[in-house]
């Protein structure tokens, strides 16, 4: 599983393409305001120059609407990445185009080119086929670090992704990737999300998302007084949506229905005109009067959000708490803001800020260092908080961005070791096998050996597999095993369908199906096997077949129950015999085989389903085999057999970051 990221390129003397985010704000004679934007970019560029590539950056600057506006030029971005990279950047008159391909043509490995602002050229945020082509032949690699536009299928964002065969995502795109990718597909629970703003369209889908995620959810702000309202509270003069007042109490419904807690402030700090300097008082919500404006959340809210997160393990939050760009406002803001700062650090919260405001108020706070991630996007951020595909990321994860898929190194002891045999391996392979937290170790001895081998591993981080399983929970059945067994031996995998299974017992893509339903509903991970033989890729039909036996085997399984599954591809013809499927062999059957499980779920189960290769796997093709991005692991059975060569495996696939 080599991870599609700038780390995994090699780009010594190679065009590099990074798309950047350089929009930066201007002061009234042009200089740069802020140039955080560029100042965060640099560690991308810098792994692009160090490793001896040719750096061609892109970038928007404000919204020329398609045509060349010359105080909307990146003269100054340019300027700027030159003390910056301490370097010469050569700012190119355009985008694409003859003058621009000679500069880029001219370029020597090291030297920086930035081309001119995109949106000269209405055909960027039109997301046009051809001009995307055009700035895809610059270069051979495309990098995305521009997570601030990646919600937009703009042409230099997505669309170029189809024209270069290696892209990845730079270090501050897959920063947002890991953070707000990781928390809304597989975050520590208790999840937590803070959310604000003053109309409730604009966070509705993103309300709705936590809903269904979340464990508690805590809303201020506009929205907050929409829904007080909508219970019959008193507002007095706060900000509220009439026509929402439906909408708000459908939430409301909603997260009652998910058992997801909404808490609403409990108290406000009110002020009488929206302004910094007017009279304040706080109150308690049931307590607010007609005629004064809720600004903020109030002391007992802050107190409430300390206890009520004390236990979150992931928080996301977007929107302040507070009016807290008027200073008389800012106070609570800031303090939720220290509290989540403090989680943070010492109490293991995965703290995680999104939205151009929210970002704002904790850098005020002071605080921007001491949370997990503090987003670069605002709109980009939101939508992907909604659970929204983004295209610039899509475009990414589609070519091969692996999405933290851990490595799986599985031993299948098939019909060897007996008990005493077992339990003297096991103890080796203990010491000899090294912690680490991107690979899972799994060993699946025969039954007789199951339970003793439990007893060996259970302190270290080795887990057990099985080798079969029976989809009949108990009864009449000699010679046969349940889940129920299994589990109480200490089993979490459970091997299925093995191709000498198919071969030798008569299992069909029948029984898999039972068997892996029984596996899900027992709570096991199903290592379900795919293959083909050798006379089926002689013929040319291996994608079909393994295309049955993945579909079969997973006839009528929901996506929930989808989630753990892992899918070993193991060709029969390399199994036991020496030959391995090459490495480019495995990895086209590898990605085969996500995309069977795009079409039947969605993408992202795709992107995070292990995808195990088995057959002839050893110490010698590890390194190669495991390296291809598709390739999450191995189911291996002679080479478990050794001590040895099982650990060296291991540490092969620790090795491949
Ligand atoms: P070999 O590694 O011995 O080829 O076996 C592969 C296998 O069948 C694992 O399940």
């Amino acid at each position: 599983m080599g991870k599609l990221t700038i780390d995994s390129l090699d780009l010594k003397g190679k065009k590099v393409l990074v798309r950047c985010d350089f929009n930066v704000p201007l002061n009234d004679d042009t200089t740069i305001r802020d140039d955080k934007r560029i100042f965060d970019a640099i560690p991308t560029l810098k792994k692009v120059l160090s490793e001896g590539g040719k750096l061609i950056l892109m970038s928007h600057f404000g919204r020329p609407k398609g045509k060349v506006v010359p105080e909307m030029s990146l003269k100054p971005v340019a300027e700027r990445l030159k003390d910056l990279l301490g370097k010469n950047v050569i700012l190119a008159p355009d985008c694409i185009g003859k003058e621009v391909e000679n500069i880029v043509s001219a370029m020597s490995d090291g030297d920086v080119v930035l081309l001119e602002n995109l949106r000269f050229h209405p055909e960027e945020t039109d997301g046009n086929d051809n001009f995307a082509r055009k700035l895809a032949t610059l270069g051979d690699i495309y990098i995305n670090d521009a997570f601030g536009v990646c919600h937009r299928a703009h042409a230099s964002v997505s669309i170029i992704a189809k024209y270069l065969k290696n892209i990845a995502s730079g270090y501050l795109l897959g920063k947002e990737i890991e953070y707000i990718g990781g928390a809304m597909r597989d975050p520590q629970k208790p999840l937590a999300a803070i959310l604000a703003g003053i109309k409730i369209d604009g966070k509705i889908d993103v309300i709705n998302k936590f809903i269904e995620i979340a464990d508690k959810i805590f809303i201020a702000g506009g929205i907050a007084n929409t829904m007080l309202k909508a219970q019959g509270f008193e507002i007095g003069n706060s900000i509220f949506e009439e026509d929402k007042i439906d909408t708000a109490k459908e939430i409301l419904l909603k997260a009652e229905k998910n058992n997801t807690k909404i808490f609403l402030p409990v108290d406000m700090l009110c002020g009488k005109e929206f302004k910094n300097d007017t009279e304040t008082m706080y109150v308690d919500t049931e307590k607010q009067q007609p005629g004064w404006i809720a600004m903020g959340v109030g002391p007992k809210t802050v107190e409430q959000y300390k206890t009520e997160l004390a236990d979150c393990k992931t928080l996301l939050w977007n929107g302040p708490m507070s009016v807290f760009e008027f200073e008389n406002f800012a106070k609570e803001t800031f303090e939720i803001a220290k509290i989540v700062a403090d989680y943070t650090q010492n109490n293991g919260l995965i703290s995680i800020i999104g939205g151009g405001d929210t970002a704002a108020a904790v850098k005020q706070a002071g605080f921007a260092e001491k949370f997990s991630h503090v987003s670069t996007g605002g709109g980009a951020a939101l939508e992907y908080m909604e659970g929204k595909h983004l295209p610039g990321i899509e475009s990414i994860t589609e070519k091969g961005f692996e999405m933290k898929r851990k490595f799986l190194i599985a031993g299948n002891w098939k019909m060897n070791k007996n008990v005493h045999e077992s339990i003297e391996f096991a103890q080796e392979l203990t010491k000899s096998i090294v912690n680490d937290d991107n690979v899972d170790i799994m060993i699946a001895p025969t039954y007789t050996s199951l339970y003793p081998v439990y007893e060996t591993i259970k302190k270290s981080h080795i887990e057990l597999g099985s080798q079969d399983i029976f989809w009949e929970k108990s009864g009449a059945f000699t010679g046969k095993i349940s889940a129920d067994m299994l589990k109480s031996a200490g089993v979490k995998y459970t091997i299925i369908g093995h191709s000498e299974r198919r071969q030798y017992f008569g299992e069909t893509d029948a029984t898999v199906n039972k068997r892996t339903k029984v596996a899900l509903e027992a709570g096991f991970v199903p290592v379900v096997c795919v293959g083909e033989i050798l006379e089926e890729r002689e013929k040319g039909v291996e994608k079909e077949v393994v295309k049955r036996q993945v579909v079969e085997a997973l006839k009528d399984i929901q996506l929930n129950d989808f989630l753990h599954f892992v899918i070993a591809y193991e060709p029969v013809w390399a199994i036991g015999t020496g030959k391995t499927a090459s490495p480019e062999q495995a990895q086209e059957m590898h990605a085969y085989i996500r995309s069977i499980i795009k079409n039947i779920y969605n993408e992202e189960l795709a992107q995070a389903t292990r995808i195990l290769y088995g057959g002839s796997l050893n110490p010698k093709n590890a390194q190669e085999l495991l390296s291809q991005i598709d390739i999450d692991g191995g189911l291996i059975g002679g080479a478990a057999l050794k001590v040895d060569d099982f650990s060296t495996i291991a540490k092969i696939a620790q090795g491949i970051k």
